[in-house]
């Protein structure tokens, strides 16, 4: 089998040149305004909706990480994507965009614990295990958050990409293909949607990559739908339960609202479930006076609540639960980029090898056409 490796997914940042450290807040925001306007069209910034204010603000479109994948690839007339997210976000933009484009993550440190948790050796040996005990087709299923070498992965395997707002509609369509269904790297992910579409939790084992077998009996394999992968993000991982308990003891009103990489204990408590693009029209869209207790990253939850004095909005979490890696992206780092750009000078490059680009972009424009 053939394997096709990749740089690692995240990597460490250069210091910035110290004049960067030693412009106060209001000279950055001038300057990234400037750069930004000297660019015009030739540059487009997208946001996660995780970044912090700072940095969102000068954002052209803001998302979840569907909603950029999809941009990413609308933009042509942008010679540079400066991608304010995670490194596989940033890599998917590159994989979609035209290929003049270039596309730059500010901080590159700026990775992700979770898609750090499959990589392409963990999930060739998986497969290769499954090849062997298994007569039935499996149809392996990345979600977004993984490195690009795991979608191509998918690509050539006859699989695809899912993100938090699509990955129902994606397992449905690897049920059309498959009887079971491979899913890395987010086990609350595949598991709240398994359930959502009423497999059973026996059905869905998880297979540890540093055990042998995964650490399953052939049994476990055999009768899976889906193999969940053991991944988590330690952002989401973070609220239980027990929150839900105290929200709704202190705000009998309150409406729970989380995101599907919770654990499954606090999905199936939530009043509402779903991305963090669905979590701000949810909260958009409900009337003055509704009282929210949302399960995800603080920054967005603090922009919502800023957005809506009119409604109570909390995090499920009273102690701070902060993505550390979007937070690496700072005005500084932007500004860096932005000041670089007008020398054509591209930092932090995040270039695709081509040989994983094309099959990463099968498993990619698979979801992009089923999508919802
Ligand atoms: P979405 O952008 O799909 O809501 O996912 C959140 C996330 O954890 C991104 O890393
Ligand atoms: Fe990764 Fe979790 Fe941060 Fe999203 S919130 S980038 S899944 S660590």
């Amino acid at each position: 089998m053939s394997v096709v490796m990749a740089p690692p997914p995240t990597s460490q940042q250069t210091p910035l040149p110290e004049r960067y450290a030693l412009l106060s807040d209001e000279a950055c925001d001038e300057l990234i305004a400037e750069a930004k306007a000297k660019l015009g069209r030739r540059v487009v910034i997208l946001g996660h909706h995780y970044q912090r204010d700072e940095v969102i603000k000068f954002a052209d479109y803001t998302g979840d990480s569907f909603k950029l994948a999809q941009l990413a690839s609308q933009r042509p007339e942008a010679d540079y994507i400066v991608f304010c997210g995670v490194h596989f976000m940033a890599e998917s933009a590159d994989i979609l965009s035209a290929g003049h484009q270039r596309v730059s993550l500010p901080d590159l440190a700026a990775g992700c614990s979770m898609a750090d948790m499959a990589n392409i050796d963990q999930v060739e040996e998986c497969w290769e295990a499954l090849q062997e005990g298994i007569e039935e087709t499996i149809v392996p299923v990345t979600y977004m958050n993984s490195a690009a070498n795991l979608k191509a992965f998918c690509g050539r395997h006859g699989g695809i990409v899912c993100t938090s707002s699509n990955a129902e509609g994606v397992l449905r369509w690897a049920f059309e293909r498959g009887s079971g269904v491979l899913f890395f790297p987010d086990e609350h992910l595949g598991r709240n949607t398994g359930l959502k579409m009423g497999i059973p939790i026996a059905r869905m084992p998880v297979w540890n990559p540093f055990r042998d077998m995964g650490g399953l009996t052939d049994h476990q394999i055999e009768e899976s739908r889906i193999l969940l992968w053991k991944g988590h993000c330690s952002v989401h991982q973070r609220f239980t339960p027990q929150q839900v308990h105290e929200a709704r003891t202190v705000y009998p009103d309150i409406r729970v609202l989380v995101h599907p990489e919770c654990r499954h204990e606090v999905v199936e408590m939530a009043d509402l479930v779903g991305s963090t693009e669905y979590i701000i029209k949810a909260v958009e869209d409900s009337p003055a006076g509704t009282q929210w207790a949302i399960g995800t990253e603080i920054h967005l939850v603090h922009r919502l609540g800023d957005r809506h004095p009119d409604k109570l909005v909390m995090s499920l979490e009273p102690t701070v639960c902060v993505c550390t890696t979007m937070y690496r992206i700072d005005p500084p780092h932007l500004l860096w980029t932005l000041e670089n750009l007008l020398e054509d000078t591209v930092v932090n490059l995040i270039s695709v090898p081509e040989d994983i680009k094309a099959d990463a972009r099968l498993a990619l424009d698979r979801m992009l056409a089923i999508h919802k």
